[in-house]
């Protein structure tokens, strides 16, 4: 039986704290090569990600690797059918230890890596740390990284909400600007 993972969500967000655009694509603006390195090799380190049906990291490890798919279409946590690799977990119907369990990847870090909704969902059932990486790039209206961010709602306020305080801001690429702020419990 493996101890609950460190959970550690990884985001790029616009300066208005958006991570699509409102068509649900992924927006130019936001692939920022330096981040797209940072966010693969963190992915590399993990045991495993969770994230809902449109937000997988995409790539050719992304089969390899132990998943958590978010999803209303089940009841009960089960295999996915055609990835071995994978379970597809309702969280309105199991807690999320039991799907950790289920999953039976190794001790280590759980990668969060979205959508809104799943980004939103972790922050109840705790992060232990999240990095949030800021493009200058301007994305005024779509999805957010967390529900109810936008609006004058800066993609940070839900972070503080939840507890976690800002430990450290780096830079990723000087050339747009681009930062990884490190997020954690206090
Ligand atoms: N900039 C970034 O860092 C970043 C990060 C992630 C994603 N994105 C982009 O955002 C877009 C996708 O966003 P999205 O909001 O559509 O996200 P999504 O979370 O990938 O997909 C939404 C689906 O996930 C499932 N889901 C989400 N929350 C759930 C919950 N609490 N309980 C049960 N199921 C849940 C549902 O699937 P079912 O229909 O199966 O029930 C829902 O229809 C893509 O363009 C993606 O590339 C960007």
């Amino acid at each position: 039986m493996s101890n609950r993972p460190r959970i550690v969500g990884y985001a790029i967000v616009s300066r208005e704290g958006m991570i699509a655009k409102s068509d649900g694509s992924f927006p130019e603006e936001l692939k920022i090569p330096a981040d797209q390195q940072f966010y693969q090799g963190s992915l590399d380190r993990a045991a495993a990600v969770a994230n809902g049906r449109h937000s997988a990291e995409g790539g050719p490890k992304e089969k390899g690797r132990k998943r958590i798919l978010v999803t209303r279409r089940v009841q009960r946590i089960v295999h996915d059918a055609d990835n071995p690799n994978m379970i597809l977990w309702n969280p309105a119907t199991a807690p999320f230890d039991e799907a950790w369990q289920k999953l039976g990847a190794d001790d280590g870090i759980l990668a969060v890596v979205g959508g809104t909704d799943v980004f939103g969902l972790f922050l109840s059932i705790g992060y232990d740390a999240f990095f949030l990486s800021r493009a200058l790039a301007s994305v005024p209206r779509g999805r957010p990284v967390f529900p109810g961010v936008g609006n004058g709602v800066a993609a940070e306020e839900p972070l503080k909400q939840h507890g976690l305080v800002l430990k450290e801001t780096r830079m990723l690429d000087p050339v747009s600007e681009t930062v990884v702020q490190e997020w954690g419990p206090k």
